[in-house]
């Protein structure tokens, strides 16, 4: 009795076919949402049927009711079936997302993957990317049945609604709202903030149901005796359209007759008072062993495994399928594709009907019997079957066994990085387990270490010491060793310092030190002092920290090395013991369902499977301490302890503080010399592990690297990299900095509308946040006002910016200290006090800053007479600049002539002839007319403006020679020596020495007759 055509939905699939027309440029989020029966899921098939004929790909997938849902299961059965038909390596825009997908599908792993974040943002961008990257118009992605969906789908539901727009995707899901749900509170949220359209579908009208019940039977009209009572009893229910005409039909009433069907007035059905009844009837017409049959794979769920119900029932499999196609006919259960042994029943509330019809004892017998047929048919419960036979095992009474398989499930979801249900599905354990006596406390315990776990990824510290402190006693009561509950304290002793609870955490810590005192296990005590610094730090005694570490450092490298010679290690000792934190890697950790950045990740990356591993999880643990306390007094031996760092890290498979190790490298090597070949190598390897948001951080920090350097273009590139992945990951902070960074790069072009608008859009992202705030104020709006050659309003900007940034140490690297010294210094108010305070504010920390409080020095040692220091100092702000872009000194330079002109030290007029040759040719006219009037007004000869445009050939170009250098190279060229260049170019010879080598250098020669050959050649007339 299936209704073949779609009755009195023009509406709604008028309203789904215009959004599918825009689907090859435009995504969307609908959901169809109504009562049971009403007709969403046929709705949303009818548009899958046109977008398959219209060229679109459709794939799908639905949640399943269960007490504890398999995460992402709507996700998993979506897109094995892409998988299926698509391999990763025709997605090459895919990549970067290869690692989060592959947690969905594992067959796109790859042998050595881990290390990956995982976050509902993440994952949502992971399918998103795959979905617009599939062949076809753009993909349709028909999500059904959203109200069982775990918390991670719906997250990644929730996800999509807010970034399908522009994306060749749209998604339509299902969705009961006659019941409380998760999804449904996220649906009205997102249909609130419109971000998805929710099409609520009504029952069917009178005439919409007469014809429906004319297309069920095939014919122009319904005999019209049976009109009433259908009308009545479907309520306009489509669903109950089909089970009263289905139910006539088997009673009798409906006959077929001469090619239609008629009534037969001898028979009466009766009045139905519900589809269940109608369904309870339907199924005592088939007799006993079919019933039998149907009510078996009732339990197993709404579809089911026909395989299983043989040894369920024991029967036959030719009984069980004579059985089946019985009851299809009677249209209880249909074939359920994409798998052949599956089954399931029409409607749920088919279903529904003949569960409620079981008596408790029979429900109980027949659960076991299903739950032993799925566990012998399918040994270790893969995939779903882990779930469903825990549910089974519960409805049978088996509280113990229901538990231990909601711990197998727990499990695995942590793997999953699913936090939310995994915490869940553990909790329901606990729960399943608290009439149970005797309590079985082992199992408890093992419950508990995993939900520790969990807690300590989410970074939920209540609950991680309540469960800490259960486990603890459970593990009394076992008498476990001491050593396993020294390791439980710990990782609560640094949870809790993260959480800024550092008495607490000392607390736990002693406890630890206390309980490692009485086992023999040594390296147990340098684990203690490696959480001990790293608690210190947080904490901000980082002398005390320092020390801790040296000793954590000392003690698990010598275990290390105990262990490479070959000592055999005997065991039995707390780090092999029990399950202890088996959870997932630190990447999905932190980062992960709670939505932080990685770097809430840190830690916990070893599984402490050996006593090895935990002592290079505890020898980089120290030694990122040791590092950290290091790199702001001596940067080698900073250096040092990240390299050791990353050796270790390398060696033993840890691949979270691997990259950590060399983010750290690369950051020590920027800020020393603004470098970026670290941080690039840190960037391949975060990408490499699908650590997506340390890619964004390190994006932004090689952004700021090269917006120092010629190459302001590859600077943007990184930029708007960074700032679109961490609008994706939510990273508001690392958002708005990559756009303060382009903001910067372009004040400096001289772009200061386009500057401004993105400082601007930076501050809405972040409000109020200090370190965004003195990058937009103190570098990127001052820096325009620099090239615009208005210093007064460079000062001022300065002085507000540093008022934003005062008593904030993350603002410490900002350039915007050093504008604000040298600025001070150059207008002749207290400059002193400024580079005093740039100074204890950590601006030293970075070169720049360096380079421009080492001007700053400088004028200020020339205005007391010390003509020798004020030239060393300016000589030194010099070098720190030569990595850099040339305009950058030149323009510094332009800063402090004026008054090294007055005091008498350096090289102001050749300093001033030289920057306003370049600057002219790179564009900064404005300083470049300044640096003019300088010499102009200091009697000086002012060296012709070059005329716009003078050529500078595309080949030398392309090797970054400057116009000062195009010049030298020319009058080389001539065959003119060091000293006639210079008084013709009125430079000195020293000046002109330092261009032909920097020439040399660019034109990768190796000596003055090279270059002179080199330059002939060229100069040579075609
Ligand atoms: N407008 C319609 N025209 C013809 N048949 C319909 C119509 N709407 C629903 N049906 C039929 O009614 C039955 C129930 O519809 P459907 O399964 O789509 O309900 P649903 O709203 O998805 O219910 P549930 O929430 O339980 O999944 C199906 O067999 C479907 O084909
Ligand atoms: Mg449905």
């Amino acid at each position: 009795m299936h209704c073949r055509v779609l009755v009195g939905r023009d509406a709604e699939l008028g309203v789904l076919s215009a959004a599918l027309e825009q689907t090859s440029t435009n995504g969307a989020l609908y959901v169809l949402t109504g009562e049971s029966g009403v007709g969403k899921s046929r709705i949303a098939r009818e548009l899958a049927a046109l977008a398959s004929a219209g060229g679109y790909t459709v794939v799908s997938g639905r949640a399943v009711q269960a007490s504890s849902p398999v995460p992402l299961r709507p996700f998993i059965e979506a897109l094995i079936a892409v998988a299926r038909t698509t391999d990763m390596k025709d997605l090459p825009a895919v990549a970067e997302y290869r690692h989060a997908l592959a947690s969905i599908v594992p067959d796109w792993g790859e042998p050595g993957d881990s290390a990956a974040e995982l976050s509902p943002l993440i994952l949502g961008e992971a399918v998103l990317r795959l979905l617009s990257n599939l062949g076809g118009k753009g993909t349709v992605l028909v999500l059904e049945d959203l109200q069982f969906a775990d918390p991670e789908s719906v997250a990644i539901v929730e996800y999509l609604a807010d970034n399908l727009a522009g994306e060749r995707v749209l998604c339509v899901a299902t969705l009961r709202d006659t019941e409380p749900s998760l999804a449904q509170n996220v649906v009205k949220a997102v249909h609130a903030r419109r971000a998805a359209t929710v099409i609520s579908v009504p029952r069917l009208a009178a005439s919409d149901v007469k014809q429906m019940a004319a297309a069920c039977l095939d014919q122009p009209s319904a005999p019209s005796q049976i009109m009433p009572r259908l009308l009545a009893d479907c309520e306009g229910l489509p669903f109950a359209v089909e089970e009263i005409l289905a139910d006539a039909v088997s009673s009798g009433e409906l006959v077929r007759a001469d090619g239609g069907w008629r009534v037969n007035e001898d028979v009466s059905t009766g009045v139905p008072t519900s589809i269940a009844e109608s369904v309870r009837r339907r199924l005592s017409e088939l007799g006993p062993d079919v019933s039998d049959v149907v009510a078996a794979a009732a339990v197993l769920g709404r579809q089911f495994d026909w395989t299983l119900l043989p040894a369920m029932v024991h029967a036959a499999e030719s009984d069980v399928l004579n059985a089946l196609q019985q009851a299809c006919e009677a249209q209880l259960i249909e074939p359920h594709a994409p798998r052949q042994a599956l089954f399931r029943f029409r409607h749920s509330l088919t279903r529904d009907a003949i569960m409620a019809d079981l008596l408790p004892p029979l429900l109980a017998e027949r659960s076991a019997q299903a739950a032993r047929a799925i566990e012998s048919a399918h040994p270790g419960l893969p995939g779903a079957w882990c779930a469903l036979a825990a549910e089974l095992r519960e409805a049978a009474g088996d509280r113990t066994r229901a538990a231990e398989l909601l711990l197998e499930a727990g499990r695995r979801a942590l793997r999953r990085g699913a936090l939310t249900s995994a915490a869940a599905s553990l909790d329901r354990a606990m729960h399943m387990l608290a009439p149970v006596t005797p309590q079985p406390v082992q199992l408890l315990a093992d419950i508990d270490d995993t939900l520790a776990s969990v807690y300590t990824l989410t970074g939920d510290c209540d609950q991680l010491v309540s469960t800490a402190d259960r486990l603890l006693a459970e593990l009394n009561a076992l008498s476990a060793d001491n050593a396993r509950k020294a390791i439980i304290h710990l990782r609560v002793a640094r949870s809790l310092s993260e959480c800024d609870r550092a008495d607490m955490a000392a607390e736990r810590v002693a406890a630890a030190r206390l309980l490692a005192a009485s086992t023999p296990d040594s390296s147990l005590c340098g684990w203690a002092d490696a959480v001990a610094a790293r608690c210190a730090i947080d904490s901000c005694d980082p002398d005390r920290a320092l020390e801790l570490a040296r000793n954590a450092l000392a003690s698990a490298e010598a275990t290390m090395s105990a262990a490479t010679a070959g000592s055999a290690w005997t065991g039995g000792s707390a780090w092999t013991a029990g399950s202890a934190w088996t959870g997932g890697s630190a990447e999905t950790a932190g980062s992960a369902w709670t939505g932080g950045s990685a770097e809430t990740a840190c830690g916990a990356e070893a599984a402490c499977a050996d006593e090895v591993a935990c002592a290079a999880d505890a020898a980089c643990e120290a030694l990122e301490v040791i590092g950290r306390r290091e790199r702001i007094r001596d940067t080698a031996a900073a250096n040092a302890a990240f390299e050791r760092a990353f050796q270790v890290s390398t060696c033993n498979g840890l691949p979270v503080r691997r990259i950590r190790a060399m983010h750290e490298l690369g950051t020590i090597e920027m800020l020393e010399k603004v470098g970026s070949d670290r941080l690039e190598e840190a960037r391949h390897l975060a990408m490499e592990s699908g650590a997506l948001s340390t890619a964004a951080v390190l994006d932004l920090q090689l952004a700021n690297a090269w917006s120092l350097g010629r190459d302001t273009e590859r600077a943007l590139a990184a930029a708007r990299r960074s700032q679109t992945a961490a609008h994706r990951l939510q990273l508001r902070r690392v958002e708005a900095s990559a756009l303060a960074s382009q903001a910067c790069v372009l004040a400096v072009m001289g772009d200061s509308d386009y500057s401004e608008s993105l400082a601007a859009q930076a501050e809405v992202v972040a409000p109020d946040d200090p370190s965004v705030l003195i990058t937009t104020w103190g570098e990127a709006r001052v820096s325009s006002a620099i090239v615009s050659n208005d210093l007064a309003r460079a000062l001022t900007l300065s002085r507000m910016a540093v008022s934003n940034g005062r008593n904030e140490p993350l603002t410490a690297p900002s350039m915007a200290w050093g504008y604000w010294a040298l600025l001070e210094t150059i207008a002749y108010s207290d400059g002193t006090a400024a580079v005093d305070e740039a100074i204890a504010a950590g601006a030293e920390v970075a070169c720049w800053n360096r380079g421009l409080l080492a001007y700053a020095q400088a004028v200020q040692a020339g205005r007391t007479g010390d003509v020798a220091r004020a030239e060393n100092l300016a000589e030194a702000g010099r070098q720190y600049y030569l990595g850099c872009a040339t305009w950058w000194n030149h323009i510094l330079h332009r800063l402090v002539s004026t008054a090294a002109l007055r005091d008498g030290w350096g090289e102001p007029v050749a300093w001033l002839r030289e920057a306003a040759a370049d600057l002219d040719d790179a564009g900064f006219a404005l300083v470049a007319s300044a640096c003019r009037g300088i010499l102009r007004k200091a009697g000086e000869r002012v060296p012709r403006q070059r005329p716009a445009g003078a050529s500078m050939p595309p080949q030398l170009r392309k090797l970054g020679i400057t116009s000062r250098e195009l010049d030298v190279f020319l009058l080389i060229g001539q065959g003119c020596a060091n000293t006639e260049i210079a008084s013709r170019l009125l430079i000195s010879p020293k000046t002109v020495e330092s261009h032909v080598t920097s020439i040399i250098t660019k034109a990768g020669l190796s000596c003055r007759r090279e270059l002179v050959a080199f330059a002939a050649r060229r100069l040579a007339p075609a």
